[in-house]
């Protein structure tokens, strides 16, 4: 029920949208200053249509979508690779060595590579921005805090700590690539040596721990992320939304699964030297 009103929310500010071209900031802006406009000022000349989009709430929830989808794929694939570690070191260096000579000789080896990596840079951005900014606008557009405990409550622990989860997450993630990606963190590190490396950094208990700590912090993301993401696009009905939980549970719990195996498996001795 709530949901059906959201969309219709969404629908409806959608419609008006692109009917009007305002966009909320624009019409907030118009409100205060209404008094020097009617006095005289030219209007605000508008931007081209995706930053006009980009500016109302809708556009901000849909870059969210959007690039949570291309880092849904990237942490999916990046998770599969990571699985040949259970095959042994040559198969996953070679993996490594496969992504950087990706398009060869079409292209110079790890053009395509940087490439990727671009789009993903790009979405992370976007998506760090766009998070930013609607928390900003729903700030701005609740004057009065939630009335009773029962409202806060209404909102499950998943989309209460998206901020916190996804900081924290982001925090791990630039420590993660130091660790494993552009220098090492203490441990022996030898560029292209990914099963040697994860072996030698995931071996040290604290560091197998905090892993452990960001990758279930990264699951409680992605379960509120995979379940709001659809929403978010107006593909919103009761009659799907088991399957929207069902698929946001699954997807989040198989990442989960598979990153937290590999500090596990490193500290049993299952894989490493
Ligand atoms: C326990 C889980 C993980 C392990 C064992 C792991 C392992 C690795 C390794 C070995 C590399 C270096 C690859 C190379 O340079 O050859 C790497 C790079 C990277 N990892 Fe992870 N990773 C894990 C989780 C994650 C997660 C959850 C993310 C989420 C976004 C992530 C994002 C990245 C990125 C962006 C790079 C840089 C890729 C590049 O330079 O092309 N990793 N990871």
């Amino acid at each position: 029920m709530r949901g059906q009103i959201k969309r219709t929310a969404d629908t409806d500010r959608f419609s008006r949208w692109k009917r009007t071209g305002v966009t909320s900031a624009a019409m907030a802006t118009t409100t205060v200053a209404r008094g020097s406009a009617d006095a005289g000022s030219k209007a605000k000349r508008k931007a081209p249509f995706p930053v006009e989009f980009y500016r109302s709430a809708l556009g901000k929830k849909y870059v969210m979508a959007l690039t949570g989808i291309m880092l849904m794929g990237f942490v999916f694939a990046h998770m599969v690779g990571n699985l040949k570690m259970y095959l042994g070191a040559e198969d996953i260096n070679h993996y490594g060595e496969f992504l950087r000579e990706l398009l060869v000789p079409i292209l110079p080896r790890t053009v395509f590579l940087w490439l990727l990596r671009g789009g993903l840079i790009t979405a992370f951005a976007l998506h760090i921005h766009a998070a930013y900014s609607l928390t900003r606008m729903n700030h701005a557009a609740r004057t009065v805090g939630y009335q009773a405990k029962r409202d806060y409550i209404a909102a499950n622990f998943a989309s209460r700590t998206m901020r916190w989860t996804g900081v924290i997450f982001a925090l791990f993630l630039v420590w993660h690539l130091f660790d494993l990606s552009w220098t090492g963190t203490g441990a022996t590190w030898v560029r292209g040596q990914a099963y040697q490396n994860i072996d030698n950094s995931l071996s040290r208990v604290p560091v197998a721990l905090l892993y452990i700590v960001a990758n279930l912090a990264l699951g409680i993301h992605l379960f509120h992320g995979a379940w709001s993401l659809f929403q978010s696009m107006g593909w919103n009905n009761p009659r799907f939304n088991p399957m929207r939980r069902n698929f946001a549970a699954g997807f989040a719990g198989l990442i989960v699964l598979g990153n937290v195996s590999f500090p596990i498996a490193v500290l049993a001795g299952i894989v490493g030297n």
